[in-house]
């Protein structure tokens, strides 16, 4: 596998809250966007640390780790200058955001590196199936949608799938524990689910604080509706990572993901 380090310019100033006409579906990617800058220096952390793990049959591994840390440096700061910009709309989020992150300072500090890198490698599964979900089931949400909102989405999940397989194989070169990685993708999607539903709560009280009761009613069925699709589609992917044998390597790219990452190739030359 080779991963490219892409460094997209991308300017967000002015950049919509309302980024596509389903506030709902839009709010559930804002607040991904909250916490990325909080979770993926977190995962370079820990991969960093895992290059002097590494026995020495799967040394390989090394240029990935160093690939995948570029990719996740451009994810958080092109994150990062998003969210500064819907910060300024949605000040509240920041907290949000500063919980997650304490969460993974003490990941860091109190936690072994075998729980750190069986999450990362849970996180990672995550990161892949919502780059299948935004390239090949979403198209009834973004009809209209703010281009640069978009791009940042489809450049940086692309890039998720590109270096779906770090994560975990560096997890199993040096661990390969399978009960434990079981028990921690449990884990790490309640986490992360707990924290997504949060922030994404707050968003939804904030819109819905000026709608009228048919405009809500109208919004609560737009996000149950969105949620079973999001669940449906998300069901059977979760039970596969149950799977002893599971590995991310032969996922095929997503619907429109090779052209992206091709692109953005080109422009970083
Ligand atoms: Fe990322
Ligand atoms: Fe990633």
């Amino acid at each position: 596998m080779t991963l490219i380090h892409r460094q997209p310019n991308m300017q967000f100033e002015g950049v919509p809250g309302h980024w596509c006409n389903n506030i709902e579906f839009g709010a559930f990617f804002l607040a991904g966007s909250t916490g990325t800058p909080a979770v993926e220096p977190f995962l370079n952390q820990v991969l960093a640390q895992a290059k002097a793990k590494l026995p020495p049959q799967h040394r390989h591994l090394e240029d990935d780790i160093d690939n995948f840390v570029k990719q996740e440096t451009e994810h958080y700061k092109i994150h990062n200058a998003y969210n500064a910009e819907i910060f300024k709309s949605y000040p509240f989020l920041r907290e949000g955001y500063e919980a997650k992150r304490a969460d993974y300072r003490q990941f860091l500090a109190s936690k072994s590196h075998k729980f750190n890198c069986a999450y990362s490698a849970a996180f990672e599964t995550l990161a892949l199936s919502l780059a299948v979900f935004l390239f090949e089931e979403t198209d009834e949400y973004l009809e209209g949608a703010d281009e640069r909102t978009l791009n940042m989405w489809k450049w940086h999940l692309a890039e998720e799938y590109e270096h779906r397989s770090v994560c975990h194989k560096v997890y199993q070169a040096i661990y390969g524990d399978y009960f434990y990685r079981v028990k921690s993708i449990i884990f790490a999607y309640r986490h992360l689910g707990g924290h997504n539903k949060r922030i994404y709560q707050q968003i939804m009280e904030h819109e819905r604080a000026d709608m009228t009761p048919a405009e809500r009613k109208l919004s609560l069925e737009r996000e149950r509706k969105f949620r079973r699709k999001l669940i449906a589609f998300q069901l059977p992917k979760v039970l596969k990572l149950f799977t002893p044998r599971y590995d991310p390597s032969p996922a095929k790219v997503p619907a429109g993901a090779q052209a992206i990452l091709d692109h953005y190739a080109l422009a970083s030359m």
